[in-house]
């Protein structure tokens, strides 16, 4: 009944009626798993034994996201979910554990992009993914890319909203320092712009997480120069070729580096084996970036036969680890290149990590049964000298590195895996306490980890909020976060696990 109520209400606010099988899906129809899964990232939400939602509706037009804002508010505030590419690491775009029933409202057929070479701008609608903006933009120019992240299949809609990064970040910034302006549906179900939403709620959806302050429709971003040919070079070291080492001294230069220069470190775990390796993209050619690694990391011998260069579009396929010769066209299908069951956690590194401390990582990366990997994200640049309180993403200057810890596996063979592999990552965590930022211990709002902390059943408490709040935006953030919230959703319409709450007078 709900969802038939939901379907009329959505055809009488709508300038185009659509017809119930092209749009909406009930648990009762034979595409509903389809749908849902289709972008699901985290098998680990697809479990039977978690709530689905009534109903998965798939607006075609702008105007259908606008309707289904309403018709929720007129069906007694029908919970949401919304998503875009599908990626949220605790699935909050497609199951809700603490609040049913629900209705997920999927944006994957609005994914137009509108590249303006000219203007140096590209809008962009929330259900296109990372690797459409990519390719899109390159087939207007090899000169200009846009700075985000590193997996192509993310959705633009989830990942501005909690900030964004990726191997542009040490010369552009973030994806959200880039975003210029926004369509958003309000949660008194108007369409809005950047003038008629205002500098706040302007500065909150550019950070503040997603699935709090209303539906984006779409951005505007700037887009950024990129050189004709930039150079990559991923370089393997054992831990018998140094490699405790080799990452003390990244932990002392990675954010110091010339901010043409994005290095990272990723360690993976085969049969028991510490696997580091080093990854770049450099905006620039081989010759200058050999002599940037000679003057600031010459232990770790990049040669020119480590070094390919290449066009932008061509290093984001390999940044995105596509094998070799993939064609760009491949960023057009939006998949990801897996899916598996994860958790992952992230920290925030200010002082370099001893040794001992990253030989205890190594040891505890080894009792894993899983698939752990850790990647040491590189920061300074650009990224230090934006102010922590431009949007609020507050991560800025003083940061060595982010770190994302993560453990994967692919099946549920075993009764308790999941349990045994989020102990693991939690054991892990606690080590890593001492070495890492603290009061608070930042972390990721894009790495969205339910362990810091969660809303119950719908309300939301500011104080129980502050404990993952502060550690996703820091204190001033987060209580600019709140007012905003207050002022533009008092009655708490999106909401979600970890949504910014509503002070309490207002409640
Ligand atoms: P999804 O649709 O799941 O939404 C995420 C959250 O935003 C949910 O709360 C959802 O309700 C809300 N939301 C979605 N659309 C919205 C809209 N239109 N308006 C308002 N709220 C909306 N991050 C990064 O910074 N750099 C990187 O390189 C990567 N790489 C990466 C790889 C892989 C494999 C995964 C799984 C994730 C990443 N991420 C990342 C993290 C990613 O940025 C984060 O999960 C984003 O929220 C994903 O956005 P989606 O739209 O895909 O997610």
């Amino acid at each position: 009944i709900v969802q038939l109520k939901f379907y009329q209400c959505i055809n009488l606010n709508s300038e185009l009626s659509i017809p119930f099988p092209t749009a909406f899906s009930t648990p009762q129809n034979a595409s509903f798993n389809s749908i849902l899964q289709s972008t699901a990232q985290n098998l680990r939400c697809l479990d039977p034994s978690i709530p689905k939602p009534l109903l998965i509706f798939t607006p075609l037009t702008e105007k259908h996201v606008q309707a289904a804002v309403i018709c929720a508010k007129e069906l007694n505030n029908i919970h949401l979910r919304v998503r875009s590419g599908g990626h949220d690491y605790e699935c909050l775009s497609y199951i809700s554990k603490t609040i049913e029933p629900f209705i997920i409202v999927d944006l994957s057929k609005l994914r137009s992009i509108s590249v303006d070479i000219q203007d140096n701008s590209a809008w962009v609608q929330a259900g296109a993914t990372l690797g459409e903006l990519y390719y899109t933009i390159s087939q207007k120019s090899k000169m200009r890319g846009f700075p985000a992240g590193v997996c192509p299949s993310v959705g633009l809609g989830g990942y501005i909203t909690g900030g964004g990064y990726g191997a542009l970040m040490r010369r552009y910034g973030l994806a959200a320092d880039n975003a210029i302006d926004a369509h958003i549906v309000d949660a008194e179900g108007r369409v809005l712009d950047r003038e008629s939403m205002g500098e706040d709620l302007f500065w909150a959806i550019r950070g503040g997480g997603g699935g709090s302050f209303g539906i984006i429709l779409s951005w505007k971003v700037r887009l950024v120069p990129v050189p004709e040919t930039v150079t990559v070079f991923t370089v393997p070291k054992t831990l018998q070729q140094n490699g405790t080492k080799l990452l003390y001294k990244w932990l002392h230069i990675a954010d110091k580096l010339d901010e043409d220069l994005f290095l990272r470190a990723i360690v993976q775990v085969a049969e028991k084996r510490i696997k580091t390796s080093y990854n770049a993209l450099f905006l620039g050619k081989t010759e200058r970036l050999i002599q940037i690694m000679e003057e600031s990391f010459p232990e770790l011998g990049i040669t020119k036969q480590d070094c390919i260069q290449m066009s932008w579009i061509e290093s984001v396929l390999y940044i995105g680890d596509f094998p070799p010769k993939t064609p760009p066209e491949v960023l057009l299908q939006a998949k990801p290149l897996f899916r598996s069951y994860f958790k992952a956690k992230s920290d925030f590194v200010r002082e370099p990590i001893p040794e001992t401390g990253i030989e205890g990582l190594w040891k505890r990366l080894t009792e894993e049964d899983a698939s752990p990997l850790v990647i040491f994200n590189p920061y300074g640049g650009r990224m230090s000298e934006i102010s922590e309180s431009e949007i609020p993403f507050p991560h800025r200057k003083g940061v060595i590195c982010k770190i994302q810890y993560l453990t994967s596996w692919n099946s549920t063979d075993e009764p308790d895996a999941e349990a045994k592999h989020l102990d693991w990552i939690r054991r892990l965590y606690d080590y890593m306490g001492p070495y890492v930022s603290n009061f608070p211990r930042e972390a990721y709002v894009n790495y969205r980890d339910l362990d810091l902390g969660m809303n119950e059943k719908g309300t939301s408490s500011f104080t129980q909020a502050t404990l993952w709040g502060t550690k996703y935006f820091k204190n001033d953030n987060f209580n600019r976060l709140v007012r905003v919230k207050t002022k533009v959703d008092p009655h708490n319409f999106f909401r979600h696990e970890q949504s910014i709450p509503v002070l309490p007078l207002m409640n």
